[in-house]
């Protein structure tokens, strides 16, 4: 099934910021006969984002050769409906449920859907709350969960093309991310499962490195030292360059998908009993097999070396 933006019905959960909402306005911008549901929980951010995408296109095409912005206040605003939303906390089943319901009503039934709603609180296990632990699994794993089984009993028969987003921690989940990477690992097995039982679908798997975006600023309130250390001096890409590289890498038919050259080497070390669908599978696999033998053992020495140095330092200095 090829990846186009073109003449689709997609649902975008967590399409009111973010990648979610860079994905909306890449749909609106270059298919125009695509609608598009976005979905969160705050009314009040999905109509900002409904706005916000409308404005933008609409002064682009007032804008003229030499780039000026020509404001034609009067002129009405483009109000052909292909841009829908509806707030709902896909972490309740029942609220998914009625979602499908209204969608089935309105003809509105996906053909693409973008499981983009997620969000990490990173911090050190024992700093965080049990609301915390509970929004890990509820944000991460059930809004996925949750949607991705109202589409499979909604397309029984007809083709789909589900889009899922996990995280390059759950290919390598390190300090202080306890209440995250397990969760995205969750999505990582149930992606397994899904490709084997929902064969009319295309399931795609999405195990970004860090972007911009607002929960990624928030994250890095709360995140620990160690775990920025451990992540090294690499920069978040722009969210938009994130959106472009994953639709890029499906339309070219991957459903293993990196936003950077680490997650692709990240999934080839994570040698295991899952069938793998990035590009250059066998390279992937010879360099996971020596990276494997030369490298991993010797780099998770030093790695848990660091990290028992830290803590010893930084519990030395709450102590003084
Ligand atoms: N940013 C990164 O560096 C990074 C790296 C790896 C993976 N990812 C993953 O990529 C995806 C997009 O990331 P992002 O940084 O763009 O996310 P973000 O800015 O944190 O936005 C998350 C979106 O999810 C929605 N949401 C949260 N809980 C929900 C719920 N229970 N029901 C419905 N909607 C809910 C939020 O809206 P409301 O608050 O209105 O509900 C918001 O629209 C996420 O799955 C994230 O885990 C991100």
């Amino acid at each position: 099934m090829k990846f186009t933006l073109e003449n689709q019905v997609v649902l975008i959960t967590g399409g009111s910021q973010g990648l979610g909402k860079e994905f909306a306005k890449k749909y609106y911008n270059e298919a125009e006969n695509t609608k598009i549901i976005i979905v969160s929980r705050s009314e009040a951010k999905l109509l900002d984002t409904c706005n916000e995408i409308r404005i933008e296109a609409h002064l682009r095409r007032e804008t003229t050769d030499e780039g000026q912005v020509q404001h034609k206040l009067a002129a009405p605003l483009d109000l052909e409906q292909r841009l829908f939303y509806y707030p709902c906390d896909l972490s309740c089943y029942e609220s998914v449920e009625c979602l499908f319901n209204v969608l089935r009503d309105l003809n509105l039934l996906p053909t693409q859907t973008l499981c983009c709603a997620g969000g990490a609180v990173p911090k050190l296990f024992r700093g965080l709350s049990g609301h915390d632990l509970n929004l890990g699994m509820d944000i991460n794993y059930k809004t996925t969960l949750n949607v991705a089984h109202q589409i499979a009993l909604a397309e029984q028969t007809k083709e789909h093309h589900l889009i899922i987003f996990s995280s390059a921690t759950a290919l390598y989940p390190f300090v202080g991310y306890s209440q995250y990477a397990p969760a995205k690992a969750a999505i990582k097995s149930l992606v397994a499962i899904l490709r084997q039982e929902l064969t009319n679908f295309r399931i795609s798997c999405v195990y970004p490195g860090n972007f911009e975006s607002e929960g990624f600023t928030l994250e890095q309130v709360t995140k620990p030292e160690i775990t920025k250390l451990i992540e090294g001096p690499s920069d978040a890409i722009p969210c938009k360059q994130a959106c472009d590289i994953i639709a890029k890498s499906l339309a070219r038919g991957d459903d293993d998908v990196f936003t950077d050259f680490v997650g692709w080497m990240m999934m080839g070390m994570d040698l295991g009993l899952t069938a793998k669908k990035s590009r250059f599978v066998p390279l992937q696999w010879i360099f996971g097999v020596l990276s494997n033998i030369l490298v991993v053992p010797f780099y998770m020495v030093g790695c848990s070396w660091y990290i028992r140095k830290w803590f010893r330092e930084n519990d030395g200095k709450k102590a003084n």
